[in-house]
C-alpha cells in the first residue's frame, strides 16, 4: 500500500496552481475528507503549506526546502518504491544501512539523512556532512553474485550519477577513478561501496553516495574551501534536493538492475570515456608502498585503471589512490 501522504502530495503537485477538491482527493485516494485534512495538518509540520478555499479545495503553496522523504517519493517515477528510511541526523548512512540489513530489512533499501556525525570516506577518511542541503545517501542490495563481479560496481554507479547530474543541472561532472566525482578539478561528490562477503558470494552491498548539493561557496570549512565544490556553487542557485534525489533513486536502482543482469558491459567502457577526468593526463598512483608515475589511458572492462608507464608499456591497477601530476614549470 502506498503512503497516503505521498499520494496526496503527488496529486497536488500534478495539479500545480489548480485547486483539487476535497471530494475528488477523497474519491481518488479512497480516503475520507477528515482523514485527508488530518494528513494535510501533519504534512504542514514538515514544511508543506496548503491553501484551502471553500468549494474549491486545496492547492500546494510551499514545499519543504530540505530533504524530505514524502517529497522524494512524490517526485519519483519508480513503480515500486525501495524501502526508504530517513534520518534527521545519523552517524553514517552506510552504518545505518548495514544495521538495517542485519535486522532483515527488505532490499533495495535506501537510507537518506540530513546530516551525519561520522560520515566516512575511502581509506578511513572523514566525509564532512553538515546539515546544509547536501545529499548523504546509502543504497543497499543483496546481490548474491561472486565477489569478482563487483570490481566495476562503484565505477558503473559513478557513471550513472554523472549522467543524472548532467541531465539535471546542465553541467558536466567527471569521474575520477576509482570513486570521486569532480567538477573543474574540485570535489563534488564521493562514493563508498562496502560489502559483506560469504565464502563465494556477496551477501549484501551498501553503496554510499555523498554529493555536495547546496553548500554555498562561503560556507566551506577552511580545509575544504580550496578543493570542494557544490551544485549550487556551480549553477549559482539552490538546487531542489528532493527532485534531484528522486532522479538519482530511479537511476541508481535501474543501474543496479542492469549491473546484476550483466547488461552494462556493452556501454561501460564507452561511458567511462565520456566522463573520465584522468584520460591522457599524467598521474601518480599510490598502491600500498609503491608509487607509480604514468599517463592514464582509461580503464579496461574489469574496471582496472590503465597506466602507460615511462617505457611505453601499459599496466593495469585494480586499486590505488591517484593524484594528478602537477604541470612542470616552463
Ligand atoms: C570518498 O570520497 O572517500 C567517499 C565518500 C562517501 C561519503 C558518503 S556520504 C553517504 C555515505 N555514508 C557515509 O558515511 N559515507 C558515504
Amino acid at each position: 500500500m502506498s503512503d497516503p501522504d505521498v499520494l496526496i502530495i503527488r496529486r497536488l503537485l500534478q495539479a500545480g496552481d489548480t485547486f483539487v477538491s476535497g471530494n475528488d482527493l477523497g474519491t481518488e485516494l479512497a480516503m475520507s475528507r477528515v482523514s485527508i485534512w488530518t494528513h494535510l495538518e501533519r504534512l504542514k509540520t514538515q514544511g508543506f503549506r496548503f491553501e484551502a478555499v471553500r468549494r474549491r479545495g486545496y492547492r500546494l503553496t510551499a514545499l519543504p526546502e530540505s530533504i524530505n522523504p514524502v517529497l522524494v517519493q512524490a517526485h519519483s517515477s519508480l513503480r515500486t518504491m525501495p524501502t526508504l528510511e530517513f534520518r534527521g541526523k545519523v552517524d553514517s548512512t552506510n552504518s545505518e544501512a548495514e544495521r538495517l540489513l542485519a535486522d532483515g530489512a527488505r532490499t533495495p533499501l535506501v537510507v537518506l539523512a540530513k546530516s551525519q556525525t561520522q560520515g566516512r570516506g575511502r581509506l578511513g577518511r572523514n566525509w564532512s556532512s553538515p546539515d546544509q542541503g547536501n545529499l548523504y545517501a546509502s543504497f543497499a542490495f543483496r546481490p548474491r553474485i561472486p565477489p569478482a563481479r563487483m570490481q566495476t560496481f562503484t565505477l558503473w554507479m559513478g557513471l550513472n550519477v554523472c549522467e543524472t547530474l548532467r541531465n539535471f543541472g546542465r553541467f558536466t561532472p567527471a569521474v575520477k577513478w576509482p570513486n570521486d566525482i569532480l567538477h573543474e578539478g574540485r570535489k563534488l561528490g564521493g562514493m563508498l561501496t562496502e560489502a559483506r562477503i560469504d565464502s563465494d558470494q556477496i551477501r549484501d552491498v551498501v553503496f554510499g553516495l555523498g554529493l555536495n548539493v547546496n553548500t554555498m561557496p562561503d560556507d566551506w570549512p577552511p580545509e575544504l574551501a580550496g578543493t570542494a565544490t557544490s551544485m549550487a556553487g556551480i549553477l549559482g542557485q539552490r538546487v531542489d534536493i528532493n527532485r534531484l534525489t528522486a532522479a538519482l533513486l530511479g537511476r541508481i536502482i535501474a543501474a543496479y538492475d542492469r549491473f546484476i543482469a550483466d547488461d552494462h558491459t556493452a556501454v561501460f567502457v564507452d561511458m567511462w570515456e565520456r566522463f573520465d577526468l584522468l584520460r591522457d593526463k599524467k598521474v601518480s598512483l599510490i598502491q600500498g608502498k609503491e608509487q607509480i608515475e604514468g599517463t592514464a589511458r582509461g580503464i579496461n572492462a574489469q574496471g582496472a585503471l590503465q597506466l602507460e608507464i615511462q617505457d611505453g608499456t601499459l599496466r593495469s591497477f585494480l586499486a590505488g589512490d591517484v593524484t594528478l601530476a602537477k604541470p612542470s614549470p616552463r
